[in-house]
């Protein structure tokens, strides 16, 4: 695959790349999207587990269904792609990690500067109190519950609920910010998180996107790149070495 000269020339004199990412950069750790044609809201409404309404009327169902995701990203590694980003921090002044992924793998592959905009998996909390519970939950006697009898939830953003706000801020702020704002492995339709890609091209950032498909997204940026994110962002990393070497 041959990257556009005229992307590595923006990169060279690129302060600060920012990645939006979504669930397709997990999806070559095997770790299911939620849409496409193997994506878990095919099989699962999102109404029925995703929502707080979900969880006090049925917590058991909900726990089950994210013990089931927790059990799968905890057996899954960080991919090419997670480690590439990573391995940019070794050539760029900063590099900014903006998530809707809840999985950690930006974290295990080593990225330091991550937003998190809907949560993260390992992380739980009292409905009551908010207090927080981040070891091993134990399901022995049924879902667990905080010293004040409140009901312990998994620290994930549902759907109808509001953005941790300091993680929101740190990603408006980054894409505020940012010379070239990659938009890597998602459908960018579900709001505010989406809206961060005109945050990006309002202040004149160079968008540039990889997915597998074309998405809502894809007439707004400058480049595009049709693949596995696994194999673009090594291909993009390399073009972006040979160059600073000759
Ligand atoms: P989606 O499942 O909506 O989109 C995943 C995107 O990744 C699709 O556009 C795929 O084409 C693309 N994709 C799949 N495999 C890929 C690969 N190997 N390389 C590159 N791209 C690939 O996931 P998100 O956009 O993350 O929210 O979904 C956004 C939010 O909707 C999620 O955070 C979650 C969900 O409901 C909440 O739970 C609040």
């Amino acid at each position: 695959m041959t990257i556009d000269q005229s992307l590595i020339e923006k990169l060279k004199s690129a302060r600060s790349l920012v990645f939006f990412t979504g669930a397709g950069i997990s999806a070559e750790s095997g770790i299911p999207t939620f849409r496409g044609k193997d994506g878990i809201w095919k099989k699962l409404k999102p109404e029925e587990l995703a929502n707080f309404d979900a969880f006090m009327s049925n917590p058991d169902m909900v726990w089950e269904w994210y013990n089931h995701r927790k059990k799968i990203i905890h057996e899954a590694q960080p991919n090419k792609g997670h480690l590439t980003i990573a391995e940019m921090q070794n050539y760029f002044d900063e590099v900014i990690i903006v998530t809707q992924n809840i999985d950690n793998l930006h974290r295990r592959a080593g990225s330091k500067n991550i937003f998190e905009l809907h949560g993260n998996i390992e992380r739980n909390f009292c409905v009551n109190c908010k207090k927080f519970y981040n070891e091993e939950l134990d399901f022995s006697e049924g879902v667990p519950k905080c010293e004040c009898g409140g009901l312990i939830r998994p620290d994930v953003v549902w759907f109808g609920e509001y953005l941790p706000e300091d993680q929101f801020k740190g990603g408006e702020k980054a894409a505020g910010n940012a010379d070239v704002f990659f938009i890597v492995g998602t459908s960018a339709i579900v709001y505010p998180a989406a809206g961060l890609v005109f945050t990006a091209k309002q202040s004149g950032a160079l968008l540039v996107e990889i997915n597998v498909v074309e998405t809502e997204i894809s007439s707004a940026v400058d480049y595009s790149f049709f693949g596995e994110a696994g194999t673009i962002l090594p291909n993009i990393l390399e073009a972006y070495k040979s160059s600073i070497v000759s």
